[in-house]
């Protein structure tokens, strides 16, 4: 497995609910290593250019408006393995059925506020670090 990078953003209710600190926590004792990092606004344009594989399903313009509603933190991680291993640490989509011990497992409720966003490929994450630190 390479050294890789992926994006990875802490989604409104992580911030608005105080787990930056643990989350960041978790991926540095994981040995990834924090590339970037910013507290901010996703902009309309940002969201859409994110989340454009989901456009037209029926919980896309709730995604959308969800993710730009307050701050976030995004992230550039990197490390061996690192798409992979942000996806385990984050846990199932749904916080429902998230295991215990990951992020969404931890500190999640329901599958329309889920903690945290992490790229799914090492294509998505260099696409998606392009949208959110060009
Ligand atoms: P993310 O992109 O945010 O890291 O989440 P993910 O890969 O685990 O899940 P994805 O399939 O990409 O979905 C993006 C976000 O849309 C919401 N969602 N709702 N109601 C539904 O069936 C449904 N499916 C997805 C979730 O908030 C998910 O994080
Ligand atoms: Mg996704």
């Amino acid at each position: 497995m390479a050294v890789q990078r992926t994006y990875t953003m802490i989604k409104p209710d992580g911030v608005r609910n105080g787990h930056i600190g643990e989350i960041v926590n978790r991926f540095e004792r994981a040995g990834l290593a924090i590339e970037r990092m910013e507290l901010g606004r996703v902009s309309m344009e940002q969201a859409r250019a994110n989340y454009a594989e989901h456009e037209g399903k029926p919980f896309y313009e709730g995604l959308i408006g969800y993710i730009t509603s307050g701050p976030v933190v995004k992230m550039v991680v990197s490390g061996e393995g690192a798409v992979a291993k942000v996806r385990a640490l984050m846990g199932a989509t749904n916080p429902a059925e998230a295991a215990p011990g990951t992020i969404r497992g931890d500190f999640g409720l329901i599958m329309d506020e889920n903690v945290i966003h992490g790229s799914d490929s090492p294509a998505s994450a260099e696409r998606e670090i392009g949208i959110f630190f060009a």
